[in-house]
């Protein structure tokens, strides 16, 4: 007979253990998906001639990031051991955390912010401190210099930022490594595009500045996860250590110089969801409903109590948003990802709908 099996699992690390799952929702077929703000529409054209000329053949051999990375570095004005590709900006800010959070270590945050910022921390020995922004949701730079402490060790923010659209100044951010030598000031600039401010030419005179940029934004290319961290040399060798070498797949790095190049596309794009943003807010304030002022492509709405109610609704005309409720600050308040002109305009007649509902509802309830 054979023996029964005792069924134990061995336990991860305690702070794993405590870490929160995180699901991010599931998209629904036909629906115009404004909830992870992505580009709605599609990558360049150039992209996607590229795409279908890759060979089986190529697939058989482990992919070279080196040569990219010197494309984008020259891109972005810099020398190529500043650059380093990942699979995504989340791998970016995966590795970054590996290789500089200890224990006894403080990531500061001013939140509401990207949720994979604390997601990271949480799985490190580092304690994460936030700096809640007032209600206007504008970057509180007073309130963050005031929350370093000499175990301040990484300093994150996202600009523009998520899911307000707020924004750091330059002088701001520059001032804010000044006073934390000691620790790396992440600059995320997964929005860059929509807002069109950089620090890109700070990198490796600001001994502690890094940068973050996607290619899952503006450039339509979250399916294929690529982004960069870009900083001194002298940081980017501890992340090099623990960047995984073939984490940008082949297919990735073949798309990434026609992305690049195709900047007749981008700019189109940037364009299109610029004009969009502005109707669309024109919209919504003719609606009566309260917005924040935003520099990237995704406007936060006040939805008040009926936020599930109305998310619900939304997506019934085929329309998804994202509920942020659960971010700190932000209970009643929904975002919701700028696409076309066209594509907001449908937007704004769900919108309408699921807020003329919102309010029958409410008022037959009294
Ligand atoms: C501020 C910010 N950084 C990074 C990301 C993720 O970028 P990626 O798709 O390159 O991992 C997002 C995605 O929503 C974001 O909002």
């Amino acid at each position: 007979m054979a023996e029964a099996v005792s069924m134990l699992y061995p336990t991860p690390r305690i702070r794993v253990q405590a870490m929160k799952e995180y699901h991010p929702p599931l998209g629904c077929r036909d629906a115009l998906r404004l909830d992870f703000n992505e580009n709605t529409l599609a990558c360049s054209p150039k992209v996607r001639e590229v795409l279908g000329g890759i060979s089986a053949g190529s697939l058989t051999r482990y992919p070279e990031r080196e040569p990219v990375e010197a494309i984008v570095a020259a891109h972005l004005g810099l020398a190529a051991p500043q650059v380093a590709l990942t699979n995504g900006v989340d791998e970016a800010i995966h590795v970054l955390f590996e290789a500089f959070l200890e224990a006894g270590d403080e990531l500061l945050l001013p939140v509401p912010t990207y949720t994979m910022y604390e997601v990271y921390a949480s799985a490190t020995d580092a304690t994460v401190v936030t700096v809640q922004a007032a209600d206007d949701l504008k970057f509180p730079f007073e309130q963050l210099v005031a929350a370093m402490t000499p175990r301040t060790k990484i300093i994150a923010i996202a600009n523009p930022n998520s899911p307000s659209g707020s924004v750091a100044t330059r002088a701001q951010l520059v001032e804010i490594a000044r006073r934390a030598p000691h620790a790396l000031v992440l600059v995320d600039e997964a929005y860059f595009h929509f807002y069109g401010e950089t620090v890109a030419d700070l990198i490796g005179t600001i001994p502690n500045l890094i940068l973050a940029r996607t290619f899952s934004k503006a450039y339509g290319l979250a399916g294929l996860r690529l982004g960069l961290l870009a900083g001194p040399v002298e940081t980017m060798q501890w992340v090099r250590r623990v960047l995984s070498p073939y984490s940008v797949n082949s297919l990735a790095l073949a798309c990434l110089p026609p992305a690049f190049q195709d900047t007749a596309y981008l700019d189109w794009y940037v364009g299109e969801v610029l004009a969009a943003r502005l109707a669309f807010e024109n919209a919504v304030d003719d609606a009566g409903v309260r917005r924040w002022p935003s520099q990237a492509n995704f406007v936060l709405v006040e939805i008040g109590a009926g936020h599930v109610e109305f998310t619900r609704r939304m997506r019934e005309a085929g329309v998804l948003v994202r509920d942020r409720s659960s971010d700190p600050g932000c209970d009643g308040r929904v975002r919701i990802t700028i696409g076309t002109r066209e594509q907001m305009r449908q937007a704004a007649v769900a919108l309408n709908q699921a807020l003329a509902a919102l309010r029958t509802g409410s008022e037959a309830e009294c």
